[in-house]
């Protein structure tokens, strides 16, 4: 890919970026999130037509791409987001696109052979009459690897294959990336875990704000390297803390069940303690139950059953506003939903849920000057950008909006703090200073709920890690006794070693 420039309105999404894959080879491509990795590998797909450069296959120029014609050059993309049919079998689904039909009859027979070659040349282990909507996730995944291969694609876009998976399931995937490798296939391979790139990649290409910032074989470079060309300048990578001192137990949850759809449990029996000076992380693969668990304690949702107290109180007697009177804070999910109003300025967006009480209000009138300081006061405190009370909060970067929302959540000063995937979307340099501050927090005696989906975060801030899967609680460990391999079968709801080999 030559020059490529693609605008979307006023915004660059990629200037003048190059990226040359040798054939034969997994080639990384890095960056943060928005650094414009999705949109360069679209315009090598054909889904997006860039506004200037040129794409190369083969040392020929290819002009009008499109998805068919991307296929027809050996091209193949596996989405973040897959893109099956769940009442199709796998086989269907495969078939699906580039089904031959004999005498009106869809013909499965040929497309069966020619899977079961693949499956085999591959070590892609899958059976083509399962239903695809009752496959794992990594299941899934590998059945668009398949799809792709079975259209003869000799590269495969991965755009952040990993993402979704548990570490097994990413070595899996590592196993079958290696194979497609040695067998002549090349690879672009899309991530920002740093530890993923170096262990898988041949080369590297970091973009940031759109541009190509480096490209290195991968064995010349240290996580450090690559970190620092994301960013741009040094990042610390290790969280610094000192041993948890955790006083009593603050936050009980008992036996707490909700019952979903199709009388489903989405939340079964679960037990947790937090106590005031500690982090306990919530790990799981997304969807297992610890957003329902927040939801509950929030109060978003009530339980059917179980028992939930802060200091001794019970909280389900008590509505959202209630329990943040009673030392509750939330540091939502999903931000532009729970978190904040885009549409308002940063200056309101720092009282949000405060606006009721003293000095903010006064006999029911907005006091604008105390509410002014307020804002001014936690953008200096937490060095939000551009330090601007006025800014639209829906205009500043993610990480930006993030600090807002945490400055606005620790100045409640709360007793017990819920952090939902803190981290999320948001660049480095704010991750550092995220993570700084949640340890500075628990310093002070917070008790601290950390929930996220980078088991990386988790065994670095949390003192203890407890693991959901499938809305049970596997278990809790001290985070000295939790590895990335543990965690990661409870994850998959193994319990030991034994289970894991059958
Ligand atoms: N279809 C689109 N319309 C408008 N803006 C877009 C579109 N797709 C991506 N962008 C913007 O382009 C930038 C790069 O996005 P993307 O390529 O998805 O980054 P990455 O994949 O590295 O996270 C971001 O600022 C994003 O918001
Ligand atoms: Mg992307």
């Amino acid at each position: 890919m030559l020059g490529i420039t693609k605008h979307f309105g006023a915004l660059v999404a990629n200037r003048a970026v190059h990226l040359a894959v040798e054939r034969g080879t997994v080639h990384a491509l890095v960056g943060e999130n928005g650094a414009g990795k999705s949109t360069l590998m679209n315009v090598l797909y054909g889904l997006y037509e860039p506004d200037e450069g040129e794409v190369r296959i083969g040392g020929q120029r290819v002009t009008r791409l499109s998805p068919a014609r991307a296929v027809e050059l050996g091209l193949g993309m596996v989405h973040q987001h897959f893109m099956l049919i769940p009442t199709f079998t796998v086989l269907e689904n495969i078939v699906l696109g580039i089904e031959q039909s004999k005498g009106g009859l869809l013909d499965l027979d040929s497309p069966r052979a020619q899977l079961q070659e693949i499956i085999g040349t591959y070590d892609l282990k899958v059976n083509p009459d399962a239903l695809a909507g009752e496959l794992s996730v990594g299941m899934r995944q590998r059945v668009e690897i398949l799809k792709v291969l079975m259209r003869g694609a000799g590269v495969l876009l991965l755009d952040e294959p990993t993402a979704v998976l548990t570490p097994q399931e990413v070595e899996e995937l590592f196993k079958i990336v290696r194979l497609l490798k040695s067998q002549g296939k090349t690879i672009v391979f899309i991530s920002h875990k740093l530890r993923e790139v170096k262990a898988i990649s041949d080369r590297l290409t970091v973009m940031r704000g759109g541009e190509v910032v480096g490209s290195h074989a991968t064995a010349g470079v240290t996580e450090g390297d690559i970190a620092e060309m994301m960013v741009g300048r040094k990042v610390l990578l290790d969280v610094k803390k000192a041993e948890a001192k955790p006083g009593d137990v603050c936050l009980s949850i008992q036996d707490v069940t909700l019952v979903g759809g199709g009388s489903k449990l989405v939340l079964d029996h679960v037990d947790l303690e937090v106590r005031a000076g500690e982090i306990v992380g919530l790990a799981g693969v997304v969807g297992n139950g610890q957003t329902e668990l927040v939801e509950v304690l929030a109060g978003f949702r009530a339980p059917s059953d179980g028992r939930v107290r802060l200091d001794g109180r019970d909280l389900l007697e008590m509505d959202v506003l209630e329990r943040y009177r009673v030392g509750l804070a939330h540091i939502p999910e999903d931000r532009h939903k729970h978190g904040m109003v885009v549409d308002m300025d940063a200056r309101d967006n720092t009282i949000l849920g405060k606006q009721r009480d003293e000095p903010f209000s006064r006999s029911g009138v907005l006091d604008e000057t105390a509410i002014l300081l307020e804002a001014r006061a936690r953008i200096a405190q937490f060095d939000v950008r551009p330090p601007r009370p006025d800014v639209r909060a829906g205009d500043m970067s993610g990480g930006n909006q993030q600090k807002l929302v945490i400055a606005r959540e620790v100045s409640r000063e709360p007793r017990f703090l819920i952090a939902a995937m803190p981290t999320r979307g948001v660049d480095i340099g704010a991750i550092e200073f995220i993570h700084r501050h949640l340890i500075e927090l628990r310093d002070s005696g917070v008790a601290i709920l950390l929930v996220s989906a980078e088991l990386s975060e988790v065994l670095s801030l949390s003192d203890r890690i407890a693991v959901m899967y499938e809305g049970r609680m596997m278990d809790v460990m001290a985070a000295s006794e939790a590895t990335e391999q543990r965690l990661g079968l409870l994850m998959a709801g193994i319990h030991d070693k034994a289970e894991a080999a059958h």
